[in-house]
């Protein structure tokens, strides 16, 4: 019964570990205290496995070691979200595998799984439930993995044709779930039904996430770690291992809490995200087409830079491309040394995850007291001399305070209330949402058209010349 006690010390570090990944100055050890749980947690489930498949079991936690340790050495920061997905995806399908396996598990006598004939309900209801959720999550992060590497992706049907569609699938996922579950007891399971409900659950994941783009992706992410999680939770209760009913638990709602703080941070309602589908294929024509353009250079800013007393910086997705937060650190370090006060304002989508701008000003040890949040900073930057934008686009766009387009309604960074603006990106490329940005038009908004990394280079250079 030791593996017993094995798994409340698991079950105490993922409580301990959560607890402090809520904090951004206690995120690492967080992440160390919970990895540490999982360790004892897959040691407890050899012993509990017995030593006939102990090799089996090391093996497989030998393989899934190296291939994450690779991962995570070699994707580059900027492709972390499309990791995170493929990992929500993979954690969606072994659950399915579990599920499917426990029955495979089971003697098939011709079209009737004959020893389920006689299983409990909860497992009946359970089975179902690993599948359906399991498989949706998989084909629905492979679809969000395409769409955050870039792919546009469109939905065949369009209209309230495809709410129907949906509304179709998922009540067909539920007759075949019951269908399951009502005749598990006498007949058995029927492979008919459960081949039927892989099938639908795959497509309804496909079809649920991809008329979802715009801004509205950090929502989905979330959303399928929530889902993966209870997908765990229901494989748990199929092979009856309580750790893995309490660690899915603890994932599907860390991940629902996550989606609650994303749609608060997007100002949309889930539903809303869910259904509203304002897809890729609603960028705007005219994304490039700008009539007031003011392009400056390094040495123009650095002389900007010169007369000002407070600054605040925001970082966006491209700063990550640019892997320029050295760099930046590195200006505002100067700039402090001649009195400038220098804030970080962090916008909560800003990037491709949860805490992207944290994660990467952390790396280059920028200063946690720094970094202010939106509604922390936003009431400030009518009294900034200077905003730098680097590599953001849609969190800075004035366009989310109107109607009818893809960020419409998400709190943005108020920049274009600061004395002057400062934009550096490469082109008048549009950011994630594809749309045009009217704050770069403004007789306050100047262009640095180069890399974040060179530009801000320049900038410092230009800086200790002064
Ligand atoms: P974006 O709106 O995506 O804009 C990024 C900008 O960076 C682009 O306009 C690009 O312009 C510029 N850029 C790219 N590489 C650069 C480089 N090397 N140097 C300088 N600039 C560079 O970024 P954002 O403002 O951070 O907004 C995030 C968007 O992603 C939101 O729409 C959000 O909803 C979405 N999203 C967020 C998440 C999470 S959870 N954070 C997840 C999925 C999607 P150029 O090409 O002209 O340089």
């Amino acid at each position: 019964m030791s593996f017993v006690y094995l798994y409340l010390l698991a079950t105490a570090l993922f409580i301990f570990g959560l607890k402090r990944l809520s904090g951004v100055r206690t995120a690492r050890s967080g992440n160390r205290f919970a990895a540490l749980g999982m360790a004892i947690a897959i040691g407890a489930a050899l012993i509990e496995a017995g030593v006939l498949t102990w090799w089996a079991l090391l093996l497989a936690a030998a393989i899934g070691a190296v291939v994450g340790l690779v991962l995570a050495k070699r994707v580059p920061m900027t492709a972390m979200p499309e990791l995170v997905a493929a990992f929500n995806g993979v954690g969606g399908a072994a659950s399915a595998v579990v599920a499917l396996s426990y029955l495979a598990g089971e003697l098939i006598d011709g079209t009737v799984l004959a020893d389920t004939a006689g299983v409990s309900t909860d497992t009946a209801v359970t089975v179902p439930i690993s599948i359906l959720i399991g498989m949706a999550t998989l084909t629905g992060s492979f679809v969000a993995y395409m769409k955050l590497g870039g792919k546009k992706m469109s939905h065949p049907v369009s209209g309230s044709a495809r709410h129907s569609l949906h509304a179709a699938l998922g009540f067909g996922a539920l007759a075949v779930s019951l269908w399951l579950v009502l005749y598990a007891e006498s007949t058995g399971m029927q492979i008919t039904a459960i081949v039927l409900l892989v099938a639908i659950s795959a497509v309804l994941g496909v079809l649920l996430v991809m008329p979802i783009g715009g801004a509205d992706m950090p929502v989905v992410v979330a959303l399928l770690n929530s889902y993966s999680g209870l997908a765990a939770a229901a494989s748990g209760f199929v092979i009856g291992n309580l750790l893995l009913v309490v660690a899915g638990a603890l994932v599907g709602a860390s991940g629902l809490i996550l989606t609650k703080i994303m749609c608060k941070a997007m100002n949309r309602s889930l539903g809303n995200v869910l259904l509203g589908g304002i897809g890729d294929d609603d960028v705007a024509e005219d994304a490039r087409d700008y009539s007031n353009i003011k392009e400056s250079s390094g040495e123009e800013v650095a002389m900007l830079l010169d007369g000002a007393s407070s600054v605040i910086i925001v970082p966006g997705y491209g700063l990550a491309v640019a892997q320029a937060q050295h760099v930046t650190l590195e200006l505002a370090t100067e700039l402090e040394a001649r009195d400038v006060q220098v804030r970080y304002a962090i916008h909560p989508v800003a990037g491709r995850m949860p805490g992207h701008m944290n994660v990467l000003l952390a790396e280059a040890d920028v200063p946690y007291e720094q970094l202010f949040e939106l509604e922390r900073i936003n009431g400030d930057f009518q009294n900034t001399d200077v905003v730098i934008i680097l590599g953001a686009n849609d969190v800075v766009n004035p366009l989310a305070r109107e109607e009818g387009n893809p960020i419409s309604g998400m709190p943005i960074l108020d920049v274009d209330y600061a004395q002057t603006v400062v934009v550096v990106k490469r082109s008048l490329s549009p950011g994630y949402a594809g749309i045009k940005n009217p704050l770069f038009d403004l007789d306050n908004t100047l262009m640095v058209f180069a890399d974040a990394k060179e530009a801000l280079q320049e900038m410092v250079n230009e800086v200790k010349e002064l």
